[in-house]
């Protein structure tokens, strides 16, 4: 496998808008040696100094290496916004454009890009010349099935200058749901020189290690598989170095998990935001263990920090003799 541009694995956590939060990619960072990224961080807000995106881009304070996505359609601003992220503590670069969403594709961002090429390779090539930090991009197979095109765009990205490409191997108009086609991965791979990253589907290390085998990929990564399990990128990336497979993770140790993402949070969001985010998170991390629909409905009910810690103690500490299955 290439080594990729100097990081630290060949195994990356996706870049997921709401979830890759510092938080979340802290925890994610404590269970194993993997690469992450920031959520999208749109180059028109950033350029306005919007402090809210400001705040989503600045991975200054992190020991680890953050690859900061950028999402737009206006080369010029790609251009300043590429500056500001590198001031901000990017490692390096991503180009995002890929994301299925009405909003963005609607302004022409995202996967809309993968329909006009001579505008993503001058995004590419304006990105490539503001900084000297690594620039990748992140697409899919395609617009919709009578326009597959990852092959002609993977190698439209080669030749302006991208270090690496990661494609998510289903089209605009699938979104995120039937299977993901790990063959156009392979297509690509077999077409370009820069290294290739596969995306879709990876929820185990036995689909990583599959997807690595059938697509002979340089890197794999893990999206929707890490929701409720910060572990598994980590798992991967001991299982691809060292042939280690993953131990089931014990209940207290998914306790401590949720309690340091709700303590970092807090820190992050303040308590009442906090307290609404880790919702979800309790959803997930509460996933197949007993009377977890009881749970989380009281959980939903809860306002107040001290009784959120409370509640989650009391349930975890209670399943602790069972392993998650
Ligand atoms: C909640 C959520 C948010 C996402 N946000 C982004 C994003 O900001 N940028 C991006 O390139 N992809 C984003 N994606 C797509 C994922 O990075 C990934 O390409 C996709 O989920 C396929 O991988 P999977 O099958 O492992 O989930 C998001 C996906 C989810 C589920």
């Amino acid at each position: 496998m290439t080594r990729l541009i100097g990081l630290q694995s060949n195994v990356f956590l996706a870049p997921m808008a709401g979830i890759t939060d510092y938080p979340f990619r802290k925890l994610v960072a404590s269970k194993g040696k993997v690469n992450l990224y920031s959520e999208m961080v749109a180059i028109n807000a950033i350029s306005r100094k919007n402090p809210k995106t400001y705040r989503i881009a600045d991975v200054r304070n992190e020991p680890y290496p953050v690859i900061v996505q950028l999402v737009g359609n206006d080369p010029l601003l790609f251009a300043e916004a590429a500056k500001l992220v590198a001031d901000l503590g990017a490692y390096s670069i991503d180009i995002n454009m890929g994301c299925p969403v009405r909003k963005i594709v609607a302004n022409e961002s995202g996967s809309a890009l993968m329909r006009d090429l001579p505008r993503a390779a001058k995004i590419i090539e304006a990105t490539v010349k503001a900084t000297p930090l690594k620039v990748s991009v992140k697409f899919r197979k395609g617009w919709d099935n009578n326009s597959i095109n990852a092959v002609d765009f993977a190698k439209m990205c080669e030749e302006n200058g991208a270090s690496y490409i990661t494609v998510h191997g289903r089209t605009r108009a699938q979104g995120y749901s039937g299977q993901a086609d790990w063959n156009i991965i392979k297509q690509v791979k077999e077409n370009v020189h820069i290294p290739v990253i596969g995306n879709g589907d990876i929820t185990s290390v036995h689909s990583a290690q599959n997807m690595l085998e059938q697509t002979n990929v340089d890197g794999v990564m893990v999206a929707r598989g890490a929701l409720g399990n910060p572990w598994l990128p980590g798992q991967i990336h001991e299982f691809i170095k060292n042939g280690h497979l993953p131990e089931p993770v014990p209940v207290s140790e998914i306790k401590e998990a949720l309690l340091q993402q709700l303590h970092d949070m807090v820190d992050f969001y303040g308590k009442e935001m906090a307290i609404s985010i880790s919702r979800k998170y309790v959803c997930w991390y509460s996933k197949n263990l007993r009377d977890a629909k009881k749970f989380r409905e009281t959980y939903t009910r809860i306002y107040d920090y001290n009784l959120a810690i409370k509640t989650i103690e009391d349930y975890f500490s209670e399943r602790e003799e069972e392993a998650k299955p």
